[in-house]
């Protein structure tokens, strides 16, 4: 039987290159030698978004496209939203009986989120526990592995530590403790230099369009140092340059080196050129997510929603027998 894998995200916003680079495209590869699970987490963002919770549907379902169109296929992978399987509730609630509130308090992504995230009130007792519904959701599928990046892990340790205390507590090992898989992911900024983020309006989507891609490409800071054409630039500094390096050949990497540092070709026609190049490799990302009607989006997530209740309803059967909540 092939060993399960459940990641998520939170529908606050359309996905962009930095998702396809740092997280789907391996969420695609995984897709062959393990049952995935993937999830849309909009409990999870809920918790930040509660006092303007409007886009929250329409979110879920734009991102299921985008799962979807960026090559995750729903004939392979159960795609799913988190609310649309209340057993992740239920697990939850029994895993917040046995977590210690030092261990979450500890959580450094939330003391982090709290003086970062400006704007919304986070000081509630869900948000609290949102490492804690992470853990469920991981654990209520038994799934063995959780592609992320390095930023989650402290909420994988402490999933790994809840499951383990539950094992203990009830002598019963119901649930595997489940192993990162860390996703390479390549350093890719924002347009403007800065962390790549919907929130500063800084991201190439991958619904723009090929106008928008050419417009925001053209907006690019490049090397500071290179005013005239007879510049020799610095590649290496260059935002644009580390763009190649992700989305090129070597090849492809060593002619922008070099008509860059030989001042061959300037800055506009050097971003002329990333533009038609990304332009490219979202094009089937565009062909793919054109077809994909609302309806059928919104069934896909109904089936996938129930395969998932399915999986998840066998485990929270065999939690509720051992904790005595069931004969
Ligand atoms: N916390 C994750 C994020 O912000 C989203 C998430 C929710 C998740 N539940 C998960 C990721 C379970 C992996 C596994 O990106
Ligand atoms: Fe950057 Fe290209 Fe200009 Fe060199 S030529 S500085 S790589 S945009």
């Amino acid at each position: 039987m092939k060993k399960r894998i459940l990641s998520g995200m939170r529908p606050t916003g359309s996905l962009h290159l930095g998702h396809l680079v740092g997280a789907l495209n391996n969420w695609v590869k995984l897709q062959d030698a393990y049952q995935c699970y993937y999830m849309i987490a909009d409990w999870h963002a809920l918790m930040s978004e509660y006092e303007n919770p409007k886009g929250l549907k329409d979110g879920s379902i734009e991102m299921a496209r985008d799962f979807v169109a960026s090559g995750l296929d729903p004939e392979k992978s159960v795609i799913f939203v988190q609310s649309h399987v209340p057993e992740h509730l239920e697990l939850s609630m029994i895993y917040s009986c046995l977590t210690p509130l030092a261990l979450v308090e500890r959580v450094p992504t939330y003391k982090e989120q709290l003086r970062e995230i400006t704007g919304r009130d986070l000081t509630t007792y869900g948000f609290l526990g949102y490492p804690v519904l992470q853990a469920a959701d991981i654990a209520v599928y038994k799934a063995n592995a959780v592609p992320v990046g390095i930023d989650q892990i402290p909420h994988l340790e402490l999933t790994r530590e809840i499951i383990r205390r539950f094992n203990n507590i009830y002598k019963k090992n119901i649930f595997p403790e489940p192993e990162a898989i860390l996703t390479k992911t390549p350093k890719l900024l924002g347009l403007d230099n800065r962390k790549m983020s919907k929130s500063y309006g800084n991201a190439i989507a991958l619904s723009d369009s090929p106008e928008v891609i050419g417009k925001k490409v053209s907006s690019m800071i490049t090397d500071a140092e290179r005013i005239k054409l007879s510049d020799k630039g610095h590649p290496d500094i260059c935002n644009v340059f580390s763009y190649y390096a992700t989305f090129t050949t070597p090849e492809v990497v060593n002619d922008v080196r070099d008509w860059c540092q030989g001042a061959k070709k300037g800055c506009t026609e050097c971003k002329k050129n990333l533009a038609g190049i990304l332009v490219d490799c979202l094009e089937p990302v565009r062909q793919k997510r054109a077809k994909l009607t609302d309806s059928k989006v919104k069934e896909i997530i109904d089936d996938g929603s129930r395969r998932a209740r399915k999986a998840a309803g066998e485990t929270m059967e065999e939690v509720k027998k051992l904790i005595n909540l069931v004969a």
